[in-house]
């Protein structure tokens, strides 16, 4: 269920932006399959899950960095998109410290959906507008 197939759409073009995107996607398909198993085990999914919510903000940071180099015009709406991610995961984690066991379909979806989604549009705006920027930096150096 669920599981995102990195392909060339999920590209950005930006080397350290992508390999962190591919950490990413390759967490939540983890999870994916620990969630599928018949009988997941809690400890798996809650370090899954906390791997995610750690590498997520350390991307997010990175990403937030670069946006501040490059004067990135959309950086705040950018920046309020990362926020829902990192509050959802968080919320997560705060479930499972009060008892859950697994994570929803419902749930996985809007992860499936936000990372995809955000990679495609969000983040592929971020690269081109960095290499735009990196460009005319070059240029007029
Ligand atoms: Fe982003
Ligand atoms: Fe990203």
């Amino acid at each position: 269920m669920g599981t995102i197939i990195w392909g060339s759409c999920l590209e950005t073009g930006n080397e350290e932006i992508d390999e962190q995107h591919r950490t990413l996607v390759a967490t939540f398909n983890r999870l994916c399959a620990a969630v599928d198993r018949e009988a997941p085990r809690i400890e798996e999914l809650e370090g899954i899950l906390n791997f995610l919510r750690d590498f997520t903000l350390v991307h997010f940071q990175r990403e937030q960095e670069l946006m501040v180099q490059c004067g990135y015009p959309l950086e705040a709406e950018h920046r309020r998109l990362h926020s829902e991610l990192a509050e959802q995961i968080e919320a997560l984690l705060d479930a499972f410290h009060q008892g859950a066991t697994t994570l929803s379909p419902v749930t996985l979806d809007y992860l499936d959906d936000w990372l995809s989604r955000h990679i495609r549009e969000e983040d592929v705006r971020l690269a081109d507008f960095l290499k735009q920027a990196q460009a005319q930096a070059r240029g007029t150096s």
